[in-house]
């Protein structure tokens, strides 16, 4: 992000903290959102993914307190919380919102460590919510690193995104798998990170930042099914892994069979759950693929298996929509787009696509024009490039 969008978001929270709280928060800290560039539904079946930290996200001023209360805001929201760590029990509860992110975090270092004490804490992003480039996760790993700090619990990145991981499945209830969090507390300037989910072991690739950048394409859909539709390919996934267990052979997750095991078990599995595994196992093809290609700054090449990957979502998957495809469609018709993909879980919302440095107007202004003609409405367009990774912003880093 740019110095002066660093800036405004950190003068905005201290404003906002003054205003609420009376005192400047100690403590300023930012976590990354992320993007997929493969490997789409693959961390909660233990396969691998590709994940990369972007220039937005998260940032967090914090005051650790010496009693018993927390209370969050934000300056993009107008819902703020006042909270005895007393009521904060092993669930979010619905008036929480988005505060059982900071609330699960919390939760865990009391737990964890025996943190006793309450904090003042607001938050300001330059992520979309519910975009699909995990705003969630960048506020579960912000506030654990915070945390960690002002406690001086000494957790490595590793176990923030762990803590997170547990956060969102245990206190937030959304049994997602564990990518969006590592990749938040991980992810490194110039590298994408590729994540073995069934160890997990993870290493960082490069990715060069001169010869890619990352549009995305908002088509402006609501995520309507996501938490829904998201939770049933968890289980339709888990389906499949207990009927390949029984029938073919007894491995540890699904994405370690392959299109052999799933031709033996044909006959036992329904049509959707073998349509889910069938993506599955070919997806690790692809991510195979993809990392190749960027390991060779191929982006042609990674590009590719991206396009691939989102026609697999789209047909053995089913979790892209009319508008995701028609927006990726466009895009890959233009001179200088690599490949193009819709991000996060699906059902609605953003897409992304890979394109050559300085191709964003003529990218954008293509895809507007079919997307208006289809739909009759604008989409939106961002571009993003790597990001920084985590950390604590010092005195002077502002950005003024
Ligand atoms: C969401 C989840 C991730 C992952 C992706 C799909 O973002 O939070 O864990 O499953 O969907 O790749």
């Amino acid at each position: 992000m740019t110095a002066p969008v660093r800036s405004r978001l950190l003068d905005a929270i201290e404003v906002r903290a003054q205003r609420d709280f009376g005192q400047l928060p100690s403590r300023f800290f930012f976590a990354p959102g992320r993007i997929n560039l493969c490997g789409a539904h693959l961390d909660y079946s233990g396969g691998d993914v590709l994940p990369m930290a972007v220039d937005r996200g998260i940032f967090v001023g914090i005051r650790p307190r010496g009693d018993g209360r927390i209370r969050l805001r934000s300056v993009d929201q107008e819902l703020a919380f006042d909270v005895r760590t007393t009521d904060v029990g092993d669930r979010t509860r619905e008036e929480w919102g988005w505060g059982g992110y900071p609330l699960g975090i919390w939760r865990a270092f009391a737990t964890e460590y025996g943190v006793d004490q309450g904090f003042d804490a607001v938050y300001a992003g330059d992520v979309p919510i519910a975009s699909g480039l995990s705003s969630s996760a960048a506020i579960e790993v912000v506030t654990a690193i915070a945390l960690n700090a002002v406690h001086g619990t000494g957790l490595e990145p590793e176990q923030i995104a762990a803590m997170a991981h547990r956060a969102e499945n245990d206190f937030v209830g959304v049994r997602c798998g564990i990518m969006d969090q590592y990749a938040s507390a991980l992810g490194r300037p110039g590298q994408a990170l590729l994540v073995h989910c069934a160890g997990p072991r993870w290493e960082h690739v490069p990715f060069d930042p001169a010869a890619c950048e990352v549009l995305v394409m908002d088509t402006r859909k609501p995520r309507k099914l996501a938490t829904s539709g998201f939770n049933r390919r968890v289980e339709e996934c888990r389906e499949a892994h207990e009927l390949l267990r029984k029938h073919v052979r007894d491995l540890s997750h699904l994405a370690a069979y392959d299109a052999d095991d799933l031709a033996a078990c044909r006959p036992h599995m329904p049509e959707a759950v073998h349509l889910r595994a069938r993506h599955v196992v070919s997806e690790m093809g692809r991510i195979a693929a993809g990392v190749a290609a960027l390991r060779r700054h191929d982006y042609a090449g990674l590009g590719m298996q991206i396009d691939a990957s989102h026609r697999s979502t789209a047909t053995d998957y089913a979790v892209s929509c009319e508008e995701l495809d028609v927006i990726t469609d466009a895009a890959r018709s233009c001179e200088g787009v690599y490949g193009a993909r819709l991000t996060g879980a699906g059902f609605g919302g953003c897409a992304i696509a890979l394109i050559a440095p300085g191709r964003r107007e003529q990218v954008a202004a293509h895809v507007a024009e079919v997307f208006r003609r289809r739909f009759d409405v604008e989409p939106g367009f961002d571009l993003l490039r790597i990001g920084e990774g985590p950390g604590e912003i010092g005195p002077g880093e502002g950005g003024e």
